[in-house]
């Protein structure tokens, strides 16, 4: 019997960009992170992390309210558009965002596309102060179709429910985008399994760095990383450095949910036994 004829590759480039904000230093930041980005014009998606325009520890809502731009047409939506055209490439970026409109400040980010048109994703589950600071959004975590791939995005501490990252899967995500400002030290090993169970590639981008602006010392823990969907470690950064990672990626491996010849992680759900799932 003759073999099935491989699929051809579909090979991109993904990375992550690891550095340190300055607290309130919006255009800094934002200089920053172009410079980094133009240090790698041939990747095909960049993820940056979490609040990185602005710093991580706000005040107050207030003071959130100050910095927050909306996710259409902000600075930061401009520049990444900008150089997202220039590059050709995807970028995706964490900032506070406000939706004037409905009153609300969101912790959120925007994948931008080669074309320069953006979608936001805004947080849905806010992680300790957090709650006293952004409101909690309502969105289902989006999937959205790149040259670079179909990207699903989620936000740090969304880690900590499977669901989340179980909902881009079922949506046809191929890479999670992961942008972080991580402080508790489980996160890196808890995206092994998600990339395992759902079979997907995960760029967690975190920032390194610490914040004492509210009488706490906050930690950011670096060792942002790559995985496959078999949970190879493609690219890490170290725990305290500024640090562009980068892997070369085929996005079949993602398409393929076998995992044994018998068991397709999504097929092989017992969602007949799963209903308590949904009571609260
Ligand atoms: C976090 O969600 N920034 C820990």
């Amino acid at each position: 019997m003759s073999k099935p004829a491989a699929r051809e590759r579909r090979d991109r480039t993904v990375g992550y960009i690891q550095f340190q904000p300055e607290f309130g230093e919006v255009k800094k930041n934002l200089d920053k992170a172009e410079e980094f980005i133009r240090s790698v014009p041939d990747a095909d998606l960049l993820v940056l992390p979490e609040l990185i325009t602005t710093g991580y520890e706000f005040l107050d809502r207030d003071e959130v309210a100050r910095y927050a731009e909306p996710f259409n047409g902000g600075p930061t939506a401009r520049r990444m558009a900008k150089l997202a055209r220039e590059f050709k490439t995807t970028l995706v970026i964490g900032f506070p965002e406000k939706d004037t409109r409905h009153n609300r400040l969101f912790n959120s980010c925007i994948l931008v596309t080669p074309d320069g048109m953006a979608h936001v994703y805004r947080k849905i589950h806010l992680f300790d102060r957090e709650k006293e600071l952004f409101d909690r959004a309502h969105n289902q975590p989006p999937v959205i179709v790149t040259p670079a791939g179909r990207i699903g995005l989620m936000i740090c501490f969304d880690w900590l429910f499977p669901e989340t990252a179980r909902l881009l899967a079922l949506s046809g995500a191929e890479i999670i985008a992961h942008p972080s400002d991580l402080v508790l030290k489980f996160c890196q090993r808890a995206m092994f399994a998600r990339s395992v169970e759902n079979g997907v590639f995960t760029i967690t981008c975190n920032r390194i760095g610490r914040e004492d602006r509210v009488g706490r010392t906050l930690m950011f823990t670096g060792a942002s990383q790559i995985l496959s969907p078999r949970g190879d470690l493609l690219a890490s950064a170290p725990e305290d450095q500024e640090h562009v990672g980068l892997a070369t990626i085929d996005l079949n491996a993602a398409d393929d949910k076998m995992i044994t010849p018998h068991n397709h992680r999504i097929n092989d759900r017992r969602t007949d036994l799963y209903r308590p799932l949904l009571s609260s």
